[in-house]
């Protein structure tokens, strides 16, 4: 990988994490008081947002990965490039995504596509999802 490479790249996933850190002010999470923001970059350039919303039923809440990747789909987006998360209670913290969305990131994902995470010193940190998701189920003929 090129000196250019990483850093076209670095200015893509910090444009991300700026969108995720604006969707994320629009997180409903009156009950936890911890507002998530996600965008996703899919294969063919476009950004999909998502926030969680929580509801007074408190497993009725949905995941901001979740929103996002929901968008994603309905916008006709296929494969996931790059997931990445701003979570926290107050002002940003590290927030590392739930189970349930790693298994729905690796619905869209390959082994090797990277999750970004701020880190506690403030720098984003990519995972892979088959380090996320060790072992995840998957079904031979998904598509
Ligand atoms: N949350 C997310 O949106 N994504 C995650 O990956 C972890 C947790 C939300 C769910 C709930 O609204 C709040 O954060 C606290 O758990």
């Amino acid at each position: 990988m090129s000196a250019d490479r990483i850093e076209i790249e670095n200015d893509t996933i910090r444009a991300l994490f700026e969108a995720a850190a604006i969707v994320r002010a629009q997180a409903h999470a009156p009950y936890s008081g911890y507002r998530v923001g996600a965008a996703v970059l899919d294969d063919q350039g476009d950004t999909w947002l998502g926030c969680n919303v929580e509801n007074a039923s408190y497993p009725e809440g949905s995941c901001a990965e979740t929103a996002a990747i929901a968008a994603m789909v309905a916008g006709g987006g296929q494969r996931i490039q790059h997931v990445v998360i701003a979570g926290g209670h107050d002002a940003i913290e590290p927030c590392s995504p739930c189970g349930g969305c790693r298994q729905r990131i690796s619905e869209f994902a390959d082994g090797d596509t990277q999750v970004w995470l701020m880190e506690a010193n403030g720098t984003l940190t990519a995972y892979s999802v088959a380090d996320l998701l060790p072992a995840g189920f998957t079904l031979v003929d998904k598509r």
